[in-house]
């Protein structure tokens, strides 16, 4: 029997933005990310006689358009596989908008994940990585668990993610701090397209990053949680500079954005743990410690009422059940 492929979404510390192809999704710069584990999704594929793929997500049958980024990406992998089946896909996102993640990243590697035992393509998880990569950047990272860094490499086969430590014994959780669930108006795709072609400050994003990732990679070895934040906040800092510097110029951020950063100050000020990182939407995943954590939502909730926040801790690589 077919089993249920599982894999978490992934927050990226040192982030991914931009790719030098955009066929390949093969990115300037590499990334590296912490998978976390209350998010999820769960897929199961099945070959099916019929002349087309039938896409379900969340028990619900997506029509041609809904489903057409996944149809589009089973045509890429049937093509690399050299296979014909069609194949009918049953995916249930435990990432829910109101938690602030996007599910691309736990919704491909799963979905890799899956069509790789139901064709028993035998891929390890580098290969597999690869593949995840096919449909979105960020689920190239989602095959691993724990710290995971994503070597950009310059061709198919060398772009693939690499697991840092799979099972940090690491003092860090993330504070999911929802500030609106609205789509956003500039998806990651056409944010970090824009951002390479105009900002004047992407050829400093490509410098900064290849530091940045030694620095935190060193970080890591060493259990330096301070150095693990600052370091992620200013790399988060400077991804959002180059959206402003953008022409013409946009961000994901709204005031609430700006608010959850100025709360996060005050608390570092006050001695507690807290560093923020913010991915290509509004929502603020704020990193603390677990003394912190109950300490951050509480200041964060007071003084903003109108936020939800969700709490996540460090998760697994991709599971068969
Ligand atoms: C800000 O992986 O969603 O979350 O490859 O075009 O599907 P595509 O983009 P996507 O971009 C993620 C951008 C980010 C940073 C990161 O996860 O590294």
């Amino acid at each position: 029997m077919t089993k249920t492929a599982r894999a978490y979404t992934n927050i990226a510390l040192i982030k991914y933005w931009g790719k030098k192809d955009k066929q390949l999704k093969l990115p300037y710069t590499n990334s590296l990310s912490l998978t976390l584990d209350r998010f999820y999704t769960d897929t199961k594929s099945e070959i099916t006689d019929s002349n087309q793929d039938e896409i379900h997500l969340n028990g619900k049958f997506l029509n041609d358009q809904q489903s057409m980024r996944i149809r589009n990406y089973l045509d890429v992998v049937r093509k690399n596989y050299n296979f014909s089946e069609h194949l009918s896909i049953n995916s249930v996102n435990h990432v829910p908008t109101s938690a602030g993640f996007a599910s691309s990243a736990s919704g491909f590697a799963a979905l890799a994940a899956s069509i790789n035992q139901t064709m028993n393509l035998n891929l390890d998880n580098k290969e597999l990585s690869i593949l995840a990569r096919k449909g979105s950047g960020s689920a190239t990272r989602s095959i691993y668990g724990g710290f995971v860094e994503w070597v950009s490499g310059d061709s198919n086969d060398t772009s693939f993610a690499v697991p840092i430590d799979e099972h940090p014994d690491i003092d860090l959780s993330l504070l999911s701090v929802v500030i609106s669930q609205d789509t956003k108006k500039v998806s990651s795709t056409s944010g970090m397209e824009s951002s390479v072609k105009t900002s004047p400050f992407y050829e400093n994003w490509v410098t900064l990053v290849s530091s940045e990732i030694n620095e935190i990679k060193q970080a890591i070895a060493k259990k330096d949680v301070e150095k693990i934040g600052e370091l992620s906040e200013h790399n988060a800092m400077s991804m959002h500079a180059l959206t402003l510097s953008a022409s013409p110029s946009f961000t994901y951020f709204v005031p609430e954005t700006l608010m959850v950063i100025q709360l996060v100050k005050e608390l570092r000020a006050k001695g507690i743990f807290a560093y923020v990182t913010i991915d290509a939407g509004p929502n603020v995943k704020v990193i603390c410690t677990k003394e912190s954590t109950p300490v951050v939502q509480k200041y964060i909730k007071d003084n903003l009422p109108t936020v939800t926040t969700v709490v996540a801790n460090i998760g697994n690589g991709i599971q068969y059940i």
